[in-house]
């Protein structure tokens, strides 16, 4: 008998790289997408948390303003003392262990959705024997599973630029609604695109950027106050910003806002 060759199983497409992140390897299947698609390389590849996770590095990436941002964001948050304090999500570099030691917050609650930042940051915290003031869980900060006004402070550092559009969203109106009334807002980010600096004013620099961070050119076209006041009045709070320190003829900031009834 003539036997057919054909065979009627589905083709099974080889896996795109990043897609393992997403549902494989030692990995959550709500790895949200544009993190594993855009960021795989950086965030959850132990090679790359390995090469990147040290504060000369972010220092590079930021152009010598690292330090100096990471330092004022410190002194920022102790300006209060006994608070309660929630990191949305982990950042590398000396940021965590730092605001262990200087921030005076008395539990800082640290999350993020990659459990390999998570590790990072565990072991950052146990080398300066910080631990004991973090609550450290994996969360989406989309969704984050603290109640309403359970903090007195949010940190962001550097999160913001790195979201997509609905996502950053999102995660503004989860920070505006687990931030209690009298509670800060504390943003460490990319400043508006200026018509000064060349980064901004030159196509060419502005591609390499956007190429890296592919989000960025939202954010930095984006009005940060208009998108608070919004997530704000959703959340029966207002938001009033009360300092601004700008980095490298505005290329970076740090921001204060109060957060009201
Ligand atoms: C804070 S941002 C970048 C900070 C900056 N590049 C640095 O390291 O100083 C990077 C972190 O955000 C986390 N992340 C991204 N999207 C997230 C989300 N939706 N929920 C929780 N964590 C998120 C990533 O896993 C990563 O650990």
């Amino acid at each position: 008998m003539k036997q057919t060759l054909i065979d009627d199983a589905p083709i099974e497409q080889s896996k795109k790289h990043w897609e393992l992140y997403c549902d494989g390897h030692d990995f959550r299947s709500s790895m949200p997408e544009y993190l594993a698609k855009n960021y795989w390389w950086a965030y959850l590849s132990p090679a790359g948390v390995r090469f990147f996770d040290h504060p000369f590095m972010v220092n590079c990436i930021l152009w010598g303003q690292y330090h100096k941002i990471a330092a004022d964001t410190v002194k920022l948050l102790s300006t209060e003392s006994d608070y309660s304090l929630a990191e949305i999500s982990c950042a590398y570099g000396e940021i965590i262990p730092k605001i262990g030691e200087g921030s005076n917050a008395k539990e800082i609650h640290l999350f993020d959705i990659a459990p390999i930042q998570l590790d990072q940051a565990r072991k950052k915290i146990t080398a300066n024997n910080t631990q004991e003031k973090f609550h450290m869980f994996e969360a989406n900060a989309e969704k984050i599973p603290l109640a309403d006004n359970a903090v007195d402070t949010s940190l962001l550092f550097f999160l913001l630029h790195e979201l997509p559009v609905a996502v950053r969203e999102n995660v503004l109106q989860e920070t505006l609604r687990i931030t209690k009334p009298n509670g800060r807002i504390i943003i460490a980010d990319y400043a508006p695109k200026t018509k000064s600096h060349w980064f901004h004013r030159l196509k060419f620099f502005r591609n390499i950027f956007e190429t890296l961070e592919p989000f960025l050119g939202y954010f930095w076209r984006m009005d940060l106050n208009t998108e608070l006041d919004k997530y704000a009045a959703i959340t029966h709070k207002t938001v009033e910003q009360k300092s601004a320190k700008f980095y490298w003829h505005k290329f970076y900031r740090l921001l204060e806002f109060r957060v009201g009834k």
